[in-house]
């Protein structure tokens, strides 16, 4: 039996300081803010400046992280990095951010999981840790999505926005920590939201980029009606799995998709809308980073407070999700 539980000891988050307001998108696609917020929630999102990219934003965030955590990065065993956008093809962004942190004891490895990746971080740092395989985990979500948004779609160019959140995993008594993690896939949906440039199979090559087969294309449609089923049976699933019931929960941090997918989910699981979290007028979907984002930003505001059950949920393109239940 294991004698510790994986909980996390320290979060933290990073934005750019450009904002691209609703407004600012009326004066470049035909949309309205009343369609953007009637229909998503989002009244702005963060927008990187040219020069910037995505590991500055995952350092600053991980840095906050470390400090609250209280620990040295020489400590970090290993470095999850979940990001659909990194800063290059090779080598991982998770290995730019070790060697800035100077994280030299850690292990290094991105996870390609689109907004579901740092709950694919947790869960699979999660056992390492109970186990004792390692100690500290250090797992981040960072996009910089604005680089591959389409600003001729109206569909997509008023969803997504950049930053970056991060999480120290860590050993926890074993009333707190993760008490439950599932995390599933299907590729049979690839085209409700891909990006078919780029890679072996479609090429790079100046016509693929004239075609803009980089950017996102999503069916939002298809995607709301499968997130919405897959966040819900999967947080029943692992409140299940915890012997926790929704009544239990405290905190509710879905995925920042969309205010009608979180007030969906929400209301399928029958959490009190005052437990559920959401960020998403400020900063639109950023993917990865959306959860430890919200995370970090309830610490901060104190609304997460020891002994919580808080529960996290995420979809995203593949498709991809996955729930976690922790008592803080
Ligand atoms: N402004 C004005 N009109 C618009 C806009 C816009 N920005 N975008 C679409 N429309 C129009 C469409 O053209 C369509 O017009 P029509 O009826 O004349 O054909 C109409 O609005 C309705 O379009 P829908 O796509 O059906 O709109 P919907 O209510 O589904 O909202 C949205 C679209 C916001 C994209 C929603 O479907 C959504 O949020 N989907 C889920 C996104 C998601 O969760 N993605 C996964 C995570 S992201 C990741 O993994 C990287």
């Amino acid at each position: 039996m294991n004698s510790v539980n994986a909980g996390i000891l320290g979060t933290g988050h990073s934005y750019p300081e450009g904002v691209l307001t609703n407004a600012d998108l009326e004066k470049m696609v035909d949309t309205s803010d009343e369609w953007i917020t009637t229909r998503t929630g989002i009244k702005q999102r963060r927008k990187a400046a040219a020069g910037e990219y995505t590991s500055q934003f995952a350092v600053r965030a991980s840095q906050e992280a470390i400090a609250r955590a209280g620990i040295d990065p020489m400590e970090i065993d290993l470095i999850l990095c979940a990001t659909v956008t990194p800063d290059q093809i090779l080598p991982s962004t998770a290995c730019l951010i070790q060697a800035e942190l100077g994280a030299n004891k850690a292990a290094a490895m991105d996870i390609v999981a689109a907004c579901s990746g740092f709950l694919y971080g947790l869960t699979m740092a999660n056992p390492m840790i109970r186990g004792g395989q390692i100690k500290y985990a250090l797992i981040i979500g960072a996009e910089l999505l604005t680089r591959y948004v389409d600003y001729t779609d109206r569909s997509t160019c008023v969803i997504f926005g950049d930053g970056a959140g991060a999480a120290i995993l860590g050993p926890v008594d074993r009333d707190h920590g993760i008490l439950a993690a599932q995390i599933r896939s299907d590729g049979r949906y690839e085209e409700q939201l891909y990006a078919p440039g780029g890679g072996t199979k479609a090429g790079f090559t100046a016509e693929t980029i004239a075609r803009g087969d980089h950017f996102f294309k999503m069916k939002g449609n298809e995607v709301f009606k499968v997130a919405v089923r897959s966040m819900t049976e999967i947080s029943k699933n692992v409140l299940c799995e915890a012997g926790l019931k929704t009544e239990d929960v405290d905190l509710f941090i879905p995925h920042q998709a969309n205010q009608r997918i979180t007030d969906s989910v929400g209301n399928s699981l029958n959490v009190d809308a005052s437990k559920v979290f959401s960020n998403i007028a400020q900063h639109g979907n950023t993917s990865s980073a959306s959860i430890p984002i919200g995370l970090d930003e309830c610490v901060e505001s104190g609304r997460i407070k020891k002994d919580d059950i808080v529960l996290l949920s995420s979809f995203g393109g593949g498709f991809t999700w996955g729930s976690v239940v922790m008592r803080w």
